[in-house]
Order: C-alpha cells, then sequence, then structure tokens
C-alpha cells in the first residue's frame, strides 16, 4: 500500500514524523512538501532533528495570499497524484496545505484521509477554521484526535467516516521530552531555569492590526518576568513594519526553535503565552501552566483541566499569566503517545 503525506507548515513537519516512523516496514510512503514554510528554521531544521526523509517532491510554493497559495498548491499537487498513484492521501491538520491537499486528491478520486479532524474553533474569521471544515466534509477517513473532536464530527453527521485515533503530537512529543532529559538538552540560553515564560505570536487576528500588536508586544514586556518571544517570520516583518520593537522591558525577541529546543525551552520555564494551538497542548502535556492569546480554543480539554487560560483581551494577560498554578492531573485526553500506530492500522484496514 503507498500512503502519500501532504505536509507544508511547521507544525505538519512534527505530526508527519512519528506518522513516518510507524510507517517503516508497513507501507510504501512518500512524502510530498508543499513549500508553505520554506525558511531552514521553519521547515529543513524539523526534518533533520526529528529523522525524517527528505521530501520526495518539493512543490516551493512559498508565501501568497490565500487564494494564490493555495491555488499553486491543488495546480501542483495534480500531477505529483497522478504520477504516484496513492492509495490514501495523508493530510495533517488545518493549513491551506491541507486543504489544496484535500481538493487536489477528491477531484482525481483518490481517496483522503485527514489527520486531527474534528478540531473546531467555531471561529469563521480563522483561515485553519474554513481549512478544517472543508477538509473534514471532503476527506474519506477522517482520524480524530480526541473525544471532543468526535463528537464535532457526529453533528456535522461524519459520524460514519470518523474514528478515534488519539493525537499524533502526544508521540512526537512524548520521545523528544525523554531525548531532553537523557542528552541533557537545553532549550534557551542567558536565562535563568523556572524564571521565564515562553512566548509564541503569530495568527493574523493578533499580528496584522498594529495597534492590538503594539498592545500584545507592550503587555508581554511589563508581565515583571523575563519572557523570550520566539518570533515567527509573519511577526518579525509585520513588527518591523510597524516599528514596533521587540525587545523592551523583560522581553526578548530571538528566532524559532527547533523542535528539541522548543520542548526544552518549555520544560524549563515558569509558563507559555501563546496563540498557537500546538503549543498550548504541549505545554499542557509538560504540565506548564499556558496563557492563550485567543477568544477560543480548539483544545478545550487544556482549558477545562486548568492549565490553559484564554485571555484575549490586551488587558486581561498580565492577571492571567500571574494566576495561581493549577491543581495536578493525570488525565490523559490526548493519549498515551501510540497514536501514529493507530493511524497506519485504520488506513491499511480501510484499503482493504
Ligand atoms: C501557517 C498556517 C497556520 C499554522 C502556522 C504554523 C495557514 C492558513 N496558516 O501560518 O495555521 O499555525 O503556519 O507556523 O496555512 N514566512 C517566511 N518564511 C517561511 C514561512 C512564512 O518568511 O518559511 C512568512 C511570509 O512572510 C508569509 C508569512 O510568514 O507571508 C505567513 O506564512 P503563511 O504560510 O502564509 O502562514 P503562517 O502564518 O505561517
Amino acid at each position: 500500500m503507498r500512503i502519500l503525506s501532504v505536509v507544508g507548515a511547521r507544525p505538519q513537519f512534527v505530526k508527519l514524523a512519528p506518522i513516518a516512523r510507524a510507517m517503516a516496514g508497513r507501507a510504501e510512503h512518500t512524502i510530498v512538501h508543499t513549500g508553505q514554510h520554506y525558511d531552514d528554521l521553519m521547515s529543513d531544521v524539523f526534518f533533520r532533528d526529528l529523522g525524517i526523509a527528505a521530501a520526495d517532491v518539493n512543490l516551493s510554493v512559498g508565501s501568497g495570499k490565500h487564494g494564490e497559495q493555495t491555488g499553486a498548491m491543488i495546480a501542483g499537487l495534480e500531477p505529483v497524484f497522478e504520477r504516484f498513484e496513492p492509495d490514501w492521501v495523508l493530510v495533517y491538520g488545518d493549513t491551506n496545505s491541507t486543504l489544496a491537499a484535500a481538493i487536489a486528491a477528491t477531484k482525481l478520486h483518490f481517496p483522503v484521509a485527514h489527520l486531527e479532524a474534528g478540531l473546531r474553533s467555531f471561529n469563521r474569521r480563522m483561515p485553519e477554521e474554513h481549512n478544517r471544515v472543508l477538509t473534514d466534509h471532503a476527506a474519506d477517513l477522517l482520524l480524530a484526535p480526541t473525544a471532543v473532536a468526535m463528537a464535532h464530527l457526529a453533528r456535522e453527521g461524519l459520524a460514519k467516516r470518523s474514528v478515534l485515533v488519539g493525537d499524533v503530537m502526544t508521540d512526537v512529543l512524548f520521545t523528544v521530552r525523554d531525548r531532553v532529559f537523557a542528552d541533557g538538552i537545553e532549550g534557551v540560553g542567558d536565562v535563568e531555569r523556572g524564571t521565564y515564560l515562553v512566548a509564541t505570536i503569530h495568527r493574523p487576528a493578533n499580528t496584522d492590526d498594529p495597534d492590538r500588536l503594539r498592545g500584545i508586544i507592550g503587555a508581554l514586556a511589563t508581565v515583571g518576568k523575563p519572557v523570550v518571544l520566539l518570533t515567527h517570520p509573519r511577526l518579525r516583518a509585520l513588527a518591523a513594519r510597524h516599528g514596533i520593537n521587540l525587545h523592551q522591558g523583560g522581553l526578548t525577541s530571538i528566532d524559532p526553535l527547533p523542535y528539541p529546543q522548543l520542548v526544552a525551552a518549555i520544560i524549563h520555564s515558569a509558563g507559555v503565552v501563546t496563540d498557537s494551538g500546538g503549543l498550548q497542548k504541549e505545554a499542557f502535556l509538560l504540565r506548564v501552566p499556558t496563557t492563550t492569546i485567543r477568544p477560543e480554543t480548539e483544545w478545550v480539554e487544556t482549558v477545562d483541566l486548568g492549565w490553559n487560560v484564554l485571555a484575549n483581551d490586551v488587558e486581561a494577560i498580565a492577571g492571567a499569566i500571574s494566576r495561581p498554578a493549577p491543581l495536578p492531573t493525570d488525565a490523559s485526553p490526548y493519549g498515551e503517545g501510540h497514536a501514529a500506530e493507530t493511524v497506519i492500522s485504520e488506513l491499511l484496514k480501510h484499503v482493504e
């Protein structure tokens, strides 16, 4: 059986790692990179550090407006699917690369499986929400990470195509966490362990309006703790354009980190402040408290269990960060770290 994975953006490379490993000896795996992310620190470093084979094809689509970028991916993927004739096209998460691959494969009658199906923010202003909903409704097999995701799919009439497999991000995180401890991998230097916050901001809703971005950066600079901002290229470009200083007060901006260093940085931090979906969950799995600068989250379990607080208003950020420590929990809503094996078994089963 041939499974063709389409990836393109940073979080997809992380999810690809355990899938590629679980595929070994069980199925033939073709990796197609759309080129949505192309910087070394946004792409290549993940393949190197997580032991993923180089992509068989790279479409080198690059950045662009949604239609331009998604359209270029669809056009580029068509001949690739025709060449490899996969038994499954496996798409990951909720980026423009996900939707482009789902459309291209559906049009050519190649079966589509969607990993991380069923997540919903119910916020139709997020590009990721369009991508998820449209991909779920196009796909033939919906691989859901959580019971909540399964319930969303059932509500949309998609129960028959849905299966609960767990979260592959848990697989890769636990593997890398063990490596961090075994090899003594450092996260960020020059700042004392346990005293600092790790921050990331990249969503258009937070970066594109200069007043809002200025407010968020100002709040991070004055929380009374050192804050290490792992700076996505989108944020760096927009801050420069609007004259917003990313080095002010307690705030220091550094480049995005490779995955093992990111995991180490979270482990040794006092907390995380983010608008990333993945980081909210990674922090929870490492039991580090998180403040999320968004009005809602797809990963509701992190909030329900008290480890994540939503603070969308700039005025609410400082208070959320300084809240008392959450109660310990041994809940595991994202599985035990064996989801990728289940994903491959489901793909094999459904082809038979
Ligand atoms: C994309 C995903 C988002 C995901 C995020 C992870 C969509 C709609 N969004 O957002 O869901 O959480 O990836 O990081 O697919 N850029 C570079 N170098 C790169 C990549 C991007 O400089 O390697 C800059 C470009 O100026 C580009 C901007 O970042 O215009 C945004 O990149 P884009 O891929 O459009 O979306 P992300 O914000 O990365």
